[in-house]
């Protein structure tokens, strides 16, 4: 027993932390850059896509509370991670705080289950992508075959010259007579991932620099968006008035609209808010990891949930909630404005917004990979450095051909579920790391302390839990399958490869 609970000792992590050199990663990123990464993973799907969704099918015009309830519960976590990321700089994320302060057998439950946040949530943002390009296209009136923009199985209708799922026909509008194919697999998101994945291997500097190029274009899009929005909505306040009525629409009963309808909306757009926690990934490559993880963390998350909220406010004030729930409704939203370059503006900024999200996913993806194999948990191929690009490539590659068969088969709402409850558990874990540190080891230096512990911890790990009551049982079980076949690797392998397992026992207590 007592070896599943040997922790890494802060003397190993802070080695590490320092190391410089050939086999290392390269040290490129200041605080600017960290907080671009961190809003470069945030805005994607989330907001461009599952907004909608959960305004159409759960909480109506209140979406934007359920953004609110989503940003507090990120708040909490993201105050958690900062001050393990200031402590422990090191790539890896919650996998590495779970290793020094709850034992091995919990990190590695930590760095499998993060493989639901990163792996899958790169998987989702592809799906997201695919729906805006496959829509951009056929603005540009391209066509590509439709049974290969969607997932196996999935029927499609042509509806005004264009293809799309047969529940995001507008209301009152029946598919009956309407031209339909089946789709074979999502090929254009396959494609996206693989191409991202051969960015990532050529190397992080010039993919932060990319990023960064792209975050502009992000935020000027949702800045356009919301001018335009606002500004007809002031012309013509009756509209608004109309969709925001009722605000909560009356529950039906099983999660749908009322207060419930709300938090369930949260659970589901918790997706949006992803992506901050990543930037904590990208410690060991930060100029000045200390000072600047908490900036980027928190500075990103800031900036997001102000614009999620009045991003969410806004598209419900424009387009009813009953019709949201389709592939690209920013761009249906920006329609309505009657300005008629405003949704191909719309439609060209999402498709290179959600590129930097996959960017980040994957990138963490293999960052957690390279970190367990540094530690013996995973076979050391994992951890191997490019020689000339100094990335993690073969972890890059590997993780990038897998992940793009995700969202080739499965559908976007699917993957974005088992995302949410793979990064509240890993939510859950870190809160309670930070305050058993605090109780362990109340004199370590902490750069950035989180405020009022154990009270925000607490509240991080009882608002990470509602929200995973909150999705659905089939969620639940595939979480629960996945983290027990990761159990059965660490003990076939991990365990006996781990190199904490290998230090005289009397290291832990450093
Ligand atoms: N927060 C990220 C998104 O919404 C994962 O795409």
């Amino acid at each position: 027993m007592s070896r599943l609970l040997r922790i890494k000792p802060m003397s190993m992590l802070s080695q590490e932390a320092g190391e410089e050199g050939e086999h290392t990663l390269k040290r490129s990123l200041g605080a600017l850059n960290l907080i671009t990464l961190g809003i470069g993973a945030i805005i994607g799907a989330g907001i461009f896509v599952l907004t909608g969704q959960a305004a159409a099918k759960h909480a109506g015009p209140a979406v934007s509370l359920s953004f609110i309830l989503a940003g507090i519960t990120c708040a909490f976590a993201g105050l958690c991670y900062a001050e393990f990321a200031s402590i422990i700089p090191i790539a890896g994320s919650a996998y590495t705080y779970g290793y020094a302060t709850l034992g091995e057998m919990v990190a590695w439950i930590i760095g499998w289950d993060l493989v639901l946040e990163y792996a899958f949530g790169a998987a989702t943002v592809a799906s997201g992508w695919s729906g805006y390009f496959v829509s951009l296209l056929q603005q540009m009136h391209i066509s590509i075959p439709p049974a290969l923009t969607t997932t196996t199985g999935n029927v499609l209708v042509q509806y005004k010259g264009a293809w799309m799922d047969r529940m995001s026909l507008p209301p009152g509008i029946s598919d009956a007579g309407l031209p339909h194919v089946t789709g074979l697999f999502n090929l254009v998101a396959m494609l996206v991932v693989l191409v991202i994945t051969t960015i990532l291997v050529i190397g992080i500097k010039e993919s932060a620099n990319l990023n960064s190029a792209i975050v502009i274009v992000k935020l000027a899009i949702v800045g356009i968006f919301l001018v335009l929005g606002i500004g007809f909505l002031i012309k013509h306040p009756e509209l608004a008035r109309l969709n925001w009525h009722p605000f909560i629409p009356p529950s039906d009963g099983h999660g749908q609209f009322g207060l419930n309808g709300i938090a369930t909306g949260a659970a589901s757009i918790f997706f949006a808010y992803i992506g901050f926690d990543a930037v904590s990934t990208a410690a060991q490559e930060a100029k000045n990891p200390q000072r600047d993880m908490p900036i980027g963390i928190l500075g990103s998350l800031v900036v997001c949930t102000i614009l999620y909220i009045m991003v969410a406010t806004v598209l419900t004030g424009l387009v009813n909630y009953k019709a949201l729930n389709v592939a690209a409704p920013v761009a249906l939203g920006i329609d309505v404005t009657g300005v008629s370059w405003g949704s191909l503006i719309v439609k060209i900024g999402a498709v290179f917004g959600l590129g930097t999200v996959m960017l980040v996913m994957l990138l963490g993806q293999s960052r957690v990979f390279f970190s367990m194999a540094k530690d013996g948990l995973l076979p050391k191929w994992a951890a191997a450095i490019h020689p000339k690009f100094r990335t993690p490539y073969i972890s890059t590659i590997l993780v990038g051909v897998v992940v793009s068969f995700m969202p080739a088969f499965l559908p976007i709402d699917r993957l974005a579920e088992l995302v949410n409850i793979g990064t509240l558990l890993a939510f859950t874990i870190v809160c309670a790391g930070v305050w058993i540190l605090r109780v362990r080891h109340p004199n370590m230096k902490r750069p950035f302390k989180t405020p009022f512990v154990p009270a925000v911890p607490i509240l991080g790990i009882i608002s990470a839990l509602y929200l995973m009551t909150k999705l659905e049982i089939i969620t639940w079980v595939v979480m629960i399958v996945w983290l027990l076949f990761g159990l059965i690797i660490y003990f076939g392998y991990s365990i006996k490869h781990s190199k904490v397992q290998a230090l005289p026992l009397a290291s832990d207590g450093d």
